[in-house]
C-alpha cells in the first residue's frame, strides 16, 4: 500500500506520516511547496505520478477567525481543493480519508452529535469544511470522513502550548467554561487513520479522545499534570469575543467507531500525559 498525506507541516499530517513509517507503509508527506492545494493542475499531476492507494487529506485552511475575512481563500483550500483531490482519487481509484470538524454542527444543546445529525455551521471555516465533505460524498464511494475537534500535536500551535506559554508570565488566567468538547491527540488519531486506510469500512466517523471537558477543565488538567501552580478562573465565552462564532456543544458520539470495529482513542487525560512527555515537560 502507498499513501499520500497532505499537510505534512501541520500537526496531524506530521504524525500520520510518522505512524505510517513506523508500520513500514510506503508514504509521502506533501508540503505547500510541491503540493499547493490551490494549484489544481500541479496537484493533480503530482497525485497521478505518485499514484497512491490512499490519500489522507490533513491539510486545510485552519485560521478560524481570519477565515471570516478571507472567505475566498478559505473556500478555495477547504472546499475546492478537497473536491479536486476527490476527483483525482476517483480517476486513479484511490481511497480518500478527509479530516473534518465538529464545526459542521450547530453547536447548541448538550446532546452528543451522531454523524448524520443536522448540519448548521456557525462560521465560514465550518461551512467550507462541510462543503468539502459534501464534495467527497458526491464524487467518491471509497471515502472516510473523520470529524475531530480541539486538536493537539507536537508539530504546530495548539491550546496546550498556548496555556504553557501564558503561564510563563502570568500568575492568573481566565479560561472559558461554557464550550464543551473533546481534545484529540494527533498521535492517537494517526493510529486510527492508518487502521482505516488499511480497511474498506468506508463512511463518516467521529474520532476524538474519550471524555468531555470545557476549555477551563482542560487548562486546569494541563497545569495539574505539568506541575504548574497558577490561578485559573472560569469565564463565559462572552468574556473573549471572537470574530468567528465558536460552538458551545462539540460533543460527538463515537458509536460509529464501535459499530465498524475500530478502536476508540484513549481518554484525553491519558493523551495529555503522553503529550507532555513528548514535549519533555
Ligand atoms: N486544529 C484543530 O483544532 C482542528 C479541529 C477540528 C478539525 N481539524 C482539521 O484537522 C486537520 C488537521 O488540522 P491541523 O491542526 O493538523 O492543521 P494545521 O496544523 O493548521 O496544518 C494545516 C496544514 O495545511 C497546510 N496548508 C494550508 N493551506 C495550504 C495550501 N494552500 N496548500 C498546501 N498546504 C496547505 C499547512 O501548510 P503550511 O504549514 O505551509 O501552512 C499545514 O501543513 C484539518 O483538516 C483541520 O481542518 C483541526
Amino acid at each position: 500500500m502507498k499513501v499520500l498525506v497532505t499537510g505534512y507541516t501541520g500537526q496531524l499530517g506530521f504524525d500520520v506520516v510518522r505512524e505510517l513509517k513506523s508500520r513500514n507503509i510506503e508514504c509521502i508527506g506533501t508540503t505547500r511547496n510541491e503540493f499547493s492545494l490551490t494549484d489544481t493542475e500541479k496537484m493533480k499531476s503530482f497525485v497521478r505520478k505518485y499514484k497512491p492507494d490512499v490519500i489522507i487529506h490533513c491539510a486545510a485552511y485552519t485560521a478560524v477567525d481570519k477565515a471570516e475575512d478571507e472567505v475566498d481563500i478559505c473556500r478555495a483550500v477547504n472546499t475546492d481543493a478537497t473536491k479536486h483531490l476527490a476527483e483525482v482519487c476517483k480517476e486513479i481509484d484511490a481511497k480518500m480519508i478527509y479530516i473534518s470538524t465538529d464545526y459542521v454542527f450547530p453547536g447548541n444543546g448538550e446532546a452528543f452529535y451522531e454523524p448524520e445529525d443536522k448540519k448548521a455551521p456557525q462560521n465560514v471555516y465550518g461551512q467550507t469544511k462541510l462543503d468539502g465533505e459534501l464534495a467527497v460524498q458526491e464524487i467518491l464511494d471509497k471515502y472516510f470522513i473523520v470529524r475531530i475537534s480541539w486538536v493537539f500535536g507536537s508539530n504546530g500551535k495548539n491550546f496546550i502550548k498556548t496555556m504553557l506559554n501564558l503561564a510563563k508570565n502570568h500568575d492568573k488566567l481566565t479560561v472559558v467554561n461554557d464550550q464543551i468538547g473533546s481534545p484529540t491527540y494527533t498521535v492517537d488519531l494517526a493510529k486510527l487513520l492508518c487502521d482505516m486506510a488499511l480497511s474498506d469500512k468506508y463512511g463518516v466517523y467521529h474520532a476524538t479522545n474519550e471524555g468531555i471537558c470545557s476549555w477551563y477543565d482542560f487548562a486546569c488538567e494541563i497545569f495539574k499534570q505539568a506541575g504548574i501552580k497558577i490561578n485559573v478562573e472560569p469565564v463565559p465565552s462572552t468574556a473573549f469575543p471572537t470574530k468567528a462564532i465558536r460552538p458551545h456543544n462539540s460533543r460527538m458520539s463515537k458509536k460509529c467507531l464501535d459499530e465498524a470495529g475500530f478502536n476508540r482513542l484513549p481518554a484525553w487525560q491519558d493523551a495529555l500525559v503522553r503529550y507532555l512527555q513528548e514535549l519533555n515537560m
